[in-house]
């Protein structure tokens, strides 16, 4: 088996096979889990295997990095102690008082790190519903390092174009990122639509369990810029721990299958529910009256396992709704096994744009008929 894969092969194929071969010391077919810190040198100080330190990289990582690759078809792939570090190397590799040009309703931890690094001098970030190509053109007149694209956007669900922005910063020079973590490797692929960066929280879909925190970089071209985000992940000690790149691997072996299953489940709810009277709007790019639906058809693989509801009765029936869900578990993050469900402006403080009446959830593998019967006694106790 070689580590390296044929582009041919399926995602399911990836995701057991690339980047992994059968242990050659013991024939253990799983890779093992190497939590050793430190490695030998020889006589001349170079390390035996290629390994010297695991802040800097170790087997583990090296396993899941190449897996994660595969799966965005990139030519590098970084991975980091959660996915806000992620982001932060990519930004921190720009150079200093670069414009970055931002969707808007990016996840407000995001907005949160492009804003420290604005009061810090850093980095000058412009917000800009990147639904409307035509406002990051008109972002675009003046010059910018990098466009920052989450697509679908958290919570909103809105949909960027990829491949036209690509066709706007590819010839400026402006290096296209996409937060891809709402449609994971398997319902989009942004760097074959032009991106040079795809970043996803691995605390998501890619971990899927909700039980590790991690984030990955994934680079088109193993580049300068590539290089530059890595050698900040060991200067700034923000390394994916073994165990969690270990159960990190172990989880991308089921994802293409878990990502479709939720998604087909998010789509069956979405449909249920749309025009439900305790309901002011179902958001969900699958149904065709999401404004980003016929894009995310285009661009999309699935459309994704979030949904957001807009309760009719407002903020106080909204938050009361989580109270009366039996399956959906009230607690913050996504793309676990598990249902959750959140109610985004109390999380995101004063000062967010998400309507007060936002319920997000994020489908999990429970039967979809046992959570929308879950949803449906929930928005009867609170109509
Ligand atoms: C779209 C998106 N990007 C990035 C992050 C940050 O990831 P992490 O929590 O792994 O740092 C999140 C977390 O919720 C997210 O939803």
């Amino acid at each position: 088996m070689s580590e390296h894969k044929p582009r041919s092969w399926y995602p399911e194929t990836l995701a057991i096979h690339a980047g992994r071969r059968p242990d050659p010391t013991t024939g253990a077919v799983m890779a093992p889990l190497h939590l050793s810190t430190t490695y030998l040198r020889d006589g001349a100080a170079q390390p035996v295997a290629g390994y010297s330190y695991s802040r800097d990289g170790h087997p583990n990582s090296h396993t899941v990095e190449a897996t994660l690759a595969a799966l965005d078809a990139g030519a590098d792939a970084c991975v980091f102690s959660s996915g806000v570090a992620a982001a932060q190397a990519v930004f921190e590799t720009l150079p200093r008082g670069s414009r970055v040009v931002a969707t808007a309703d990016s996840y407000y931890g995001t907005r949160r790190q492009l804003d420290d690094l604005a009061a810090r001098g850093w980095l000058e970030p412009e917000y800009v519903d990147t639904s409307d190509t035509d406002a990051v053109a008109r972002a675009l007149e003046r010059p910018t390092a990098l466009v920052w694209i989450e697509t679908p956007s958290n919570p909103m669900l809105r949909i960027a174009d990829l491949a036209a922005i690509a066709k706007l910063t590819a010839p400026r020079g402006t290096r296209l990122a996409c937060d891809g973590t709402l449609a994971t490797p398997i319902g989009q692929q942004p760097l074959a639509l032009g991106a040079d960066l795809v970043v996803h929280s691995a605390t998501k879909y890619l971990g899927g369990h909700s039980d590790l925190l991690g984030g990955v970089v994934v680079s088109r071209v193993a580049d300068d810029a590539a290089a530059a985000i890595r050698e900040r992940r060991s200067v700034a000690g923000a390394m994916l721990a073994p165990f969690d790149c270990w159960l990190l691997a172990r989880s991308l072996a089921t994802l293409p299958w878990r990502v479709r299953a939720q998604c087909d489940s998010a789509l069956r709810i979405a449909t249920a529910l749309e025009g439900h009277p305790a309901l002011r709007a179902v958001i969900y790019p699958g149904l065709a009256a999401h404004p980003g639906h016929a894009r995310a058809c285009v661009q999309m693989r699935t459309f994704g396992a979030m949904i957001s509801l807009r309760v009719a009765a407002g903020r106080t029936a909204a938050l009361a709704m989580t109270g009366h869900l039996e399956l959906f578990a009230t607690a913050t993050s996504l793309g676990g096994v598990e249902s959750l469900v959140e109610h985004r402006a109390s999380i995101e403080g004063p000062n967010t744009a998400t309507p007060d009446d936002l319920l997000r959830l994020s489908v999990g593998l429970e039967h979809p008929d046992d959570l929308l019967a879950d949803l449906h006694a929930a928005l009867e106790a609170v109509a």
